[in-house]
C-alpha cells in the first residue's frame, strides 16, 4: 500500500473522532498550517495575518518549523487522521490532487468566480490549483528554484571577478574561495536541501528535456543513463565545496553565513532572498542572484498555495467558512501580492501587477518566467513538491542523501538505485 492509500484508510477510520480546537468567536477563525518560520518568511506570512485580522477574523497560526515542509506535512496528516483538519494548509502541486481525491478539501468555486481567478492566473498555475475542475487552493506566489546566491564582497576578497555561468566556473570559484579561507558553498545537509542541489544539477547537465524525462516522466533510460551518472559525479564534486559544518543545518542559518560574509555562495530557491531582505540587504549591491550555472533560460518553479479544508463538524460554522473565504480572496488581491512577495522573495502569481515595484532579482525572475514559458523551459520543481507524488519525491530524497553520505558511493550505479527506489514508491 503506498502512503496515499495508507492515509486514505486511516482517515476513513479516524474521521469518526472529530475534535474541536476552535475558539468560539463571533466573526470566525481561520487556522493556518504552514512552514514559513525563518525570520524573513515569518515577516511575509504576517502580512496575510494582519489583513485577515483587519477584516475582523481571528488568525490562528499553526506554523510547523522545518524547511521544505516535511514536518508540516506529517502534522497535517495526523490532524486529518484525527478528524481535526485545520481550515487552511500550505499544500502544493500534485499533492493537492491526493488530498482532493480523499474528499477533504473545500470547493472554492464561489470566491474564485467572484474574483475572476481564471483571468488572473496563468494556466500552469490555475490547473495546479484545481481538483476535478474546481479550485481547492489559492496560489500565493511563484518561487524560482534554480538560483545561485552570491556575496560579491566575499567574491572580491577571494579574487573572483564574475559570477559563474558554467559548472567549471563554479568549481573554479569554489577553489578560490576555499584558498582564501571562506566556506565556498553554504549548504545544510537536510534531504530536501540535498535534492534541491541535485535537481539543479540534473537541469544543468541534462538540459530542460532531460530534466523533464528524468524527474517528471520518471523515464528509465534518463534515470539510469550516462548523463545521470555524470549528474552524480558532479554532485560528489560539488559536495567538496559545501559547508563542513552543514550537517542537518536549516537553510536560513546557512543563508546567514553568506549574508555575514563567512561563505561565498548558496544554491537555493528565492525564499533565500527573504533572509537577505530581512537583514536589510539590497539586491544587485549587497548580493547577487544568478541562474544556477548551466540553467539559464529554464525556470524551475515552485508555487506556494493554501488549500482549504472541509471543516470538522463542530467548527463548521458560517463565521469560520467566511474566514476561510476571506483568506482565499485576500491572498490574490494586489495589496497582499505586492507586500507578501516583496518579503518572501517570490514573484506575484497574478499576471497583471507592476514589477517595477520589485528589486532586480524579482524583475529578473518575472522576465525569465515569461521567457521560459515560450520555450518549454518552465519546469516544476521536484524537490519542492511540484513534479511528483510525495512518495516518489521521498524515494528520490533518500537515494540522493544516502549517496551524499556514503563516501564510497559509485556515481555510475546511483541512477539504477534511484530508478528502483522510485519504482517501489509508485
Ligand atoms: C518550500 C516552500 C517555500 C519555502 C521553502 C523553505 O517548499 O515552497 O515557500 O518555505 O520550502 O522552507
Amino acid at each position: 500500500m503506498n502512503s496515499f492509500n495508507r492515509l486514505a484508510a486511516i482517515i476513513s477510520l479516524a474521521s469518526i473522532f472529530p475534535l474541536n480546537v476552535y475558539a468560539a468567536d463571533s466573526k470566525g477563525t481561520v487556522e493556518v498550517v504552514h512552514w514559513w518560520t525563518s525570520g524573513g518568511e515569518a515577516k511575509a506570512v504576517d502580512v496575510l495575518k494582519k489583513l485577515i485580522e483587519k477584516d475582523g477574523y481571528t488568525w490562528q497560526d499553526s506554523a510547523v518549523a522545518g524547511g521544505g515542509g516535511a514536518a508540516a506535512m506529517t502534522v497535517l496528516k495526523t490532524r486529518a487522521v484525527s478528524g481535526n483538519p485545520p481550515s487552511a494548509a500550505q499544500i502544493k502541486g500534485p499533492d493537492l490532487q491526493e488530498w482532493g481525491a480523499l474528499g477533504l478539501l473545500s470547493n472554492l468555486d464561489k470566491v474564485s468566480t467572484e474574483n475572476k481567478w481564471d483571468t488572473l492566473l496563468s494556466k500552469t498555475v490555475s490547473d495546479t490549483m484545481k481538483y476535478d475542475g474546481h479550485y481547492v487552493a489559492v496560489p500565493v506566489n511563484i518561487h524560482r528554484v534554480n538560483w545561485l546566491w552570491i556575496n560579491p564582497e566575499v567574491f572580491k576578497k577571494a579574487g573572483i571577478d564574475k559570477a559563474p555561468t558554467t559548472l567549471d566556473e563554479l568549481y573554479a570559484a569554489g577553489d578560490k574561495l576555499k584558498a582564501a579561507g571562506f566556506i565556498p558553498l553554504a549548504h545544510g545537509g537536510q534531504p530536501w536541501q540535498d535534492s534541491t542541489v541535485f535537481e539543479n544539477l540534473v537541469l544543468s547537465v541534462m538540459g530542460p528535456q532531460g530534466y523533464k524525462k528524468a524527474l517528471i516522466d520518471l523515464d528509465e533510460s534518463a534515470l539510469t543513463g550516462p548523463q545521470m551518472a555524470d549528474v552524480f559525479t558532479q554532485l560528489k564534486k560539488l559536495q567538496g565545496y559545501m559547508d563542513p559544518d552543514g550537517t542537518g543545518q536549516d537553510w536560513n542559518l546557512e543563508a546567514a553565513k553568506v549574508i555575514n560574509g563567512k561563505a561565498g555562495m548558496q544554491i537555493m530557491g528565492d525564499w533565500a532572498k527573504s533572509e537577505w531582505s530581512a537583514a536589510g540587504k539590497k539586491a544587485g549591491t549587497d548580493y547577487e542572484c544568478v541562474p544556477f550555472p548551466g540553467t539559464k533560460g529554464s525556470f524551475t518553479y515552485n508555487i506556494d498555495s493554501l488549500a482549504m479544508f472541509k471543516l470538522a463538524k463542530k467548527n463548521d460554522t458560517p463565521g469560520n467558512i467566511a474566514a476561510q473565504n476571506d483568506v482565499a480572496k485576500v491572498a490574490l488581491e494586489p495589496e497582499f501580492q505586492y507586500v507578501f512577495n516583496q518579503n518572501k522573495g517570490s514573484i506575484p502569481v497574478r499576471n497583471d501587477l507592476d514589477m517595477s515595484k520589485f528589486d532586480s532579482c524579482g524583475q529578473a525572475s518575472a522576465k525569465d518566467f515569461d521567457e521560459a514559458g515560450k520555450t518549454g523551459g518552465q519546469l516544476p520543481s521536484m524537490a519542492h513538491n511540484m513534479a511528483t507524488s510525495l512518495a516518489v519525491q521521498g524515494a528520490i530524497f533518500d537515494t540522493v542523501s544516502n549517496f551524499m553520505s556514503d563516501k564510497s558511493a559509485d556515481p555510475a550505479s546511483a541512477g539504477k538505485k534511484l530508478y528502483s527506489a522510485i519504482k517501489s514508491a509508485q
